[in-house]
């Protein structure tokens, strides 16, 4: 109910400032006064507080809580987590991103199926998932940490190898890559700027306001979902949740923005 309200007024908001005439210098400021705005009345707090809960709540075979998750910091220990991840886990032997990283925790420490902690990654308005709302929740502990992702680990390397692959590979019916629409200064889609991804200057800032609530449909939004989203933009198969290639090309964006402070849950149009 209040994300609805919310998103009405943002969005009668935002169609003030598309209707008045602007000058292309003042187009940015225009723009950054409509973020400004949309970041007010965001609900992505109620987000954080409601996945404190899930974090808290046991469940599963095994009558667990999160609390003892490992994000790469320790047991427990979420300050700055999200800051330093995608990373290698000795335990599995893998580069995990968050999503997979808490989906591992939900198996280990509650003893659930995979495919039944998978089933419903992605909610909608009426039922956010369950992932949507523990992302808000571990990403708001790392509000204000530099993003540190490092490639030291030889399987971290490779990863972030494989994801500036990943990031220039054109296929499917259109021939698309990302770098087809995020790889060239200044481009837009409608009103929408394209950031440039594969440059620090765009990255930065674009990947520090990730995990998103958006404002169009009322929903909390991964960095999954975010990169799925494009790949539907593009023809592509839809990637599996979790995969090396998803986690790939997280790396190369995470490595893209270092050194920016970490700046979610954002808001988004
Ligand atoms: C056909 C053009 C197109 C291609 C190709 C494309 N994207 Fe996008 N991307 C978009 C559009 C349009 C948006 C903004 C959508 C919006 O504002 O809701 C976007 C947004 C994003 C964002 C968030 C930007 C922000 O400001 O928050 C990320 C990250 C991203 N894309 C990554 C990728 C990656 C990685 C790929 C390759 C797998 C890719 N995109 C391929 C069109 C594209």
């Amino acid at each position: 109910m209040l994300a609805l309200r919310t998103s009405a007024v943002l969005a009668a908001a935002a169609l003030a400032i598309a209707a008045a005439p602007v000058h292309a210098q003042d187009e940015k400021k225009e723009i950054e006064k409509y973020q400004k705005m949309l970041a007010e009345g965001s609900p992505v707090e109620l987000f954080e507080l409601e996945g404190a809960d899930l974090w808290k709540k046991k469940q599963g075979p095994k009558n667990e809580s999160l609390e003892k998750c490992d994000l790469g910091m320790g047991p427990g220990v979420l300050k700055g987590a999200y800051a330093h991840l995608p990373r290698y886990f000795a335990d599995t032997g893998r580069v995990m991103d968050l999503e997979s990283r808490l989906v591992h925790c939900m198996v280990t420490l509650q003893g659930r199926d995979y495919k039944e902690a998978t089933k419903r990654v992605f909610g909608n308005a009426d039922k956010p998932s369950e992932l949507e709302y523990l992302a808000a929740y571990v990403v708001g502990k790392s509000r204000g940490v530099k993003i540190a992702v490092s490639t030291r680990n030889p399987k971290a390397k490779a990863a972030y190898e494989l994801g500036r692959q990943l990031f220039h590979y054109r296929a499917g019916p259109w021939d698309f890559s990302c770098a087809s629409c995020h790889g060239v200064a200044g481009k837009r889609i409608r009103m929408q700027s394209l950031p440039l991804l594969d440059k620090p200057s765009g990255a930065r800032r674009t990947y520090a306001t990730w995990p998103a609530y958006r404002v169009s449909n009322s929903q909390m939004k991964t960095f999954q979902w975010r990169l799925n989203d494009c790949y539907r933009q593009m023809r592509f198969p839809e990637p599996t949740f979790g995969s090396d290639a998803t986690v790939a090309l997280t790396m190369f964006l995470a490595v893209t923005a270092n050194g920016e402070p970490y700046d979610g849950p954002g808001t988004k149009r």
